[in-house]
């Protein structure tokens, strides 16, 4: 089925009713304080749930009568159609000519025959794949597999980068107090050698498992990394006695036994050396920042186990039920990113942070980068006509409370908009006491106290009633008004980690559709992968290729030359 060709938002009677709603409030004035005073009910009717989260958006620069109206911007656009095409395999990746089929990686069995995309029963393959995976990764945990000379596997290092490394470090991050096989992960993805230097130090070859995880099989920092890992492995190897040097079978079955692989792409994963049996695979229909939940989070069912794994898919399809089959109006998925799109293209907001008052969810923020970067940093919508609007906030954060001691200043007292998503658990798996103060709960006191803070900020008479000299008043003054949503969850396991992922990942649906683009082609990364190729040779002593080079790129090739040690 060929897709339409994208509706332009801002032409929409909606996108007309939104701004005219944009003008009153401003011409009445944003203020947060009045609006909770005038309306008893504002926080129960800007709260809703999905799955087992909870959304208060009422400290957001909306009423609630806003709701309807970006309920109405889904609706001119046609989200529900976009949606529908998505999670039934028409190829809404166009200018890759692929289907998007990430939701599909957590159906569950049940829903095996009904999604027939481009001739393969996608849940059939996916629950295939996972019972290898599964198999695997007990075999793993139970010392079933092991390493060269019969020892248990005690890390599985993950060599992939971008969507092949973001996601899984980040879970396995999240997920840390879940890891219970005595395995722990460590991740490589720079093919700054630094990055392979420091993760093997301190490793023991023989409790050693490399996951090399490459959707295409052909990334040069991932395929330069496992070359290097596999030097590495049978260097260390010779070294301890482990194997012989001249022994080319002992090092072939060295890498057997050390060596998996993850990619849609296993003629490669055989050319490298790795044998096609230990290599689980994906499809071209999962986009790499959208496969955290494939094979690429392989090192995550090895070091939490299959059960776990399972209840992570399980939060995944929560959430994709919700999107799908909540009306826009109530469904607080579809909301979040039609919020977005309000600051994004009415208050004209370039950025949005997203703030885990949770130390285990350190990697989100990163891990969202690219997500909802690669998503929908794009200037072309999908048939290659010019967007109509801003698209594609940069969006960034840093754990509570770290980042009130470093950037808060800025989104409480600078000269921009800066939307905050705040996400915190009402439970920790590690509960301290301060004397009689429970540390979770000063924690949260922060959580809550910020985001009121932005809210309602504080009045010169405030600062003034405090005792401060007149002069200073200014400078202690915080305007309010900066718009934050809450996210509460129960507490930060397997199930609502896989929420969180899908809630940002529809929401990235829903600004890309909103915009026209294509939200699942990632073309802005190849320039710079193309000229890395023609420019490296120019720093070793290839002249001719250093003077093809601009006048700035020469000087700093000079510069190296000059100043290299080796
Ligand atoms: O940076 C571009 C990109 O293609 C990402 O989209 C992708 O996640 C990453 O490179 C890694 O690709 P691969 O999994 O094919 O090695």
């Amino acid at each position: 089925m060929a897709i339409n060709p994208p509706i332009d938002a801002t032409q929409t009677p909606a996108w007309a009713e939104l701004q005219k709603h944009y003008d009153a409030l401003q011409a009445e004035g944003v203020d947060l304080k009045k609006w909770f005073a005038e309306d008893p009910e504002r926080v129960e009717k800007l709260s809703f749930e999905a799955g087992d989260l909870h959304f208060d958006l009422s400290k957001n620069l909306i009423k609630p009568e806003t709701i309807e109206l970006l309920a109405n911007l889904a609706k001119d656009v046609k989200l529900d159609e976009r949606i529908k095409q998505q999670y039934t395999g028409v190829h809404i990746n166009n200018t890759e000519d692929r289907a998007v089929l990430h939701t599909a990686l957590r159906r569950p069995e049940e829903d095996e025959g009904k999604y027939i995309v481009d001739g393969q029963d996608v849940v059939k393959d996916v629950r295939e794949t996972l019972g290898r995976i599964y198999a695997f990764a007990d075999d793993v945990r139970s010392g079933k597999w092991t390493g060269i000379t019969g020892r248990k596997i005690e890390t599985v290092v993950n060599i992939g980068i971008g969507g092949s490394d973001l996601g899984p470090v980040m879970a396995y991050e999240a997920l840390k107090p879940y890891a219970d096989a005595g395995i722990s992960a460590r991740y490589i993805s720079n093919i700054d050698p630094n990055d392979l230097a420091e993760k093997t130090k301190g490793l023991d070859p023989e409790t050693t498992l490399f996951i090399i995880v490459s959707k295409t099989f052909t990334t040069l920092e991932t395929l330069t990394n496992a070359r290097e890992a596999r030097t590495w492995l049978l260097e260390e190897l010779v070294a301890s006695g482990a194997i012989s040097d001249g022994d080319e079978a002992q090092k072939a079955e060295a890498i057997k036994k050390h060596f998996v692989a993850v990619s849609t792409n296993l003629e490669k994963v055989e050319e490298f050396g790795i044998d096609p049996s230990n290599a689980f695979g994906f499809w071209n229909w999962v986009g790499g920042r959208y496969s955290v939940d494939s094979a690429v989070g392989t090192s995550l069912a090895v070091v939490f186990g299959p059960a776990r794994f399972e209840e992570f898919l399980h939060g995944f399809h929560e959430i994709d039920e919700y999107f799908a089959n909540t009306p826009f109006e109530k469904n607080v998925v579809a909301l979040l990113g039609l919020l977005n799109v309000w600051y994004r293209n009415f208050f004209k907001a370039a950025s949005h942070a997203v703030l885990p008052y949770d130390q285990y969810l350190h990697r989100f923020p990163a891990y969202l980068q690219q997500l909802t970067m690669e998503s929908n940093g794009k200037s072309v919508r999908w048939d290659g006509t010019p967007v109509t609007t801003e698209t594609g906030e940069i969006f960034w954060g840093e754990p509570g409370t770290n980042g009130q001691h470093a950037f808060y200043q800025l989104i409480h007292q600078g000269t921009q908009l800066i939307p905050a998503d705040f996400i915190a658990f009402a439970n920790t798996p590690n509960p301290v006491k301060d004397g009689d103060q429970d540390v979770h709960e000063l924690f949260l006191g922060n959580y809550l106290a910020q985001t009121k803070a932005l809210a309602f900020g504080k009045t010169a008479d405030e600062v003034r009633a405090e005792g401060t000299p007149e002069e200073i008043v200014p400078a202690r003054v915080f305007k309010g008004n900066r718009p934050t949503t809450s996210i509460f969850g129960v507490a930060l396991t397997p199930f609502s980690l896989g929420e969180l992922i899908a809630l940002y990942e529809h929401i990235t649906l829903v600004e890309g559709t909103v915009w026209g683009l294509d939200s699942y082609d990632q073309w802005g990364v190849e320039l710079g992968k193309q000229l890395a190729k023609q420019i490296t040779p120019a720093l070793s002593q290839d002249d001719k290729a250093l003077a093809d080079q601009d006048a700035s790129t020469q000087a700093l090739i000079k510069f190296y030359r000059e100043k290299r040690e080796f």
